[in-house]
């Protein structure tokens, strides 16, 4: 099957993943509006083209958070990606490291920090959710800065988890939850993925400690809704400012007051993002509500966005909307399902091709010079 672009990598995952798994990655919540328009609104954002301006040394690379990068993108967290292939956080960090750019590791990860920090000859970055129970907070911040994890991103967009009808029906959540049946069934030779983490089917890495003898993934949404915490408030963060002294990023803005909060915090940075549509169903898309933002809090600290990005190009267009880098989410966990890790690296080179021929016919040569004058 010929990979030449995220549509393809899609497509070749649909055809390798057992369906609960598919739809688990590609699903959003309720009637999925806002996962569509996330796409939908990006694609309709129009460009100016420009000619004949001399475009032929085309700089990708950029500084984020004081490490420079090949290119403005991050491999974003998705939880339990690790199932997309065998030791699959691991194997997709390496290929971000490999292809110059960050890695973040999700809370709910199959690889454990360590394993993944190990395995990564860059600093990775780690994606803290709010759990319940703070001391397994300070235990992971601690895991964090001893395998030298270079940016903490704090997702605040799932104080409890949205309604996602596709995981009902296929069961990553709900009363029966047979996903445990089917992940012991997966044991079976010629499936891509490692069954026996520390001795466990399918532990999630990072959460031993929580979790005890359970793997986690018996109700894996019903384990989220029981143990984040709703109750945090922004008047609660100074702790955390307090315990990671390293960069920190918000993940989960969608308002410019928000965003404003989240710079009086002292946040060093803030992904826009509406979780992938995976949360409230209506919410607006990042592409629209990025520019408010930028205009909220340029300056003041590093705007990330995500959500719906599907192509170097669409890296382009939310960068002329105010981001200085875009993470990706379904679009790197459907490579390494697709093909591994050498998956994720195709898919990086392929977004960084993109990304040029999107410069050179707007004519921009540094992705510093990406702004509001390249749209149309
Ligand atoms: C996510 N996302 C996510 N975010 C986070 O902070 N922690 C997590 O564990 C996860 N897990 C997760 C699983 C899956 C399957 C998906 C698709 C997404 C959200 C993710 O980081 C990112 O915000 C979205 O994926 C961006 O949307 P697109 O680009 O995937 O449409």
């Amino acid at each position: 099957m010929i990979l030449a672009s995220s549509k393809d990598f899609r497509r070749a995952a649909q055809r390798r993943l057992p369906r609960f798994l598919f739809d688990y990655i590609d699903g959003g919540a309720y009637d999925e509006r806002t996962m569509h328009t996330n796409v939908s609104d990006l694609t309709e954002i129009a460009l100016k083209q420009r000619v004949l301006r001399d475009v032929s040394k085309i700089d990708l690379s950029t500084t984020l958070f004081g490490r420079k990068l090949s290119m403005p993108v991050a491999l974003g967290p998705v939880g339990i990606s690790g199932m997309c292939a065998r030791r699959g956080e691991t194997q997709a960090a390496l290929a971000a490291c490999n292809a110059g750019v960050p890695f973040t590791l999700s809370t709910v990860s199959i690889c454990s920090l360590e394993e993944v920090a190990k395995g990564c000859p860059a600093p990775i970055w780690f994606q803290l959710y709010v759990i319940r129970d703070r001391g397994f907070m300070r235990d992971m911040l601690a895991r964090a800065k001893a395998v030298g994890v270079q940016a903490l991103v704090f997702t605040v967009d799932m104080p409890v988890p949205g309604a996602r009808y596709r995981d009902a029906h296929s069961g990553m959540s709900g009363r029966y939850a047979p996903l445990q049946r089917v992940l012991q069934a997966m044991g079976k030779p010629g499936w891509a993925w490692d069954v026996g983490l520390h001795g466990r089917p399918h532990s999630l890495g990072n959460l031993a400690s929580v979790l005890g003898a359970k793997s986690g993934l018996g109700d894996y949404m019903g384990w989220l809704g029981a143990n984040f915490d709703p109750a945090i408030r922004w008047e609660d963060l100074d702790w955390l400012r307090q315990a990671w002294d390293g960069p920190l990023i918000i993940k989960g803005i969608l308002d410019p007051d928000d965003a404003k909060s989240a710079a009086k915090l002292g946040a060093d940075g803030i992904v826009v993002s509406n979780h992938g549509g995976r949360q409230l169903d209506g919410v607006l898309s990042s592409a629209r509500a990025l520019p408010a933002i930028a205009d909220a809090v340029k300056g003041k600290l590093t705007i990330l966005a995500d959500s719906g990005v599907r192509s170097g190009l669409d890296v382009v267009r939310l960068m002329a909307l105010g981001a200085e880098g875009v993470m990706l989410g379904r679009a790197w966990a459907f490579a390494l399902a697709a093909n591994g890790g050498a998956g994720v690296s195709q898919m990086l080179d392929i977004f960084a091709k993109e990304m040029r021929v999107a410069m050179a016919l707007t004519s921009v040569c540094n992705v510093s010079e990406i702004d509001r004058s390249i749209l149309a």
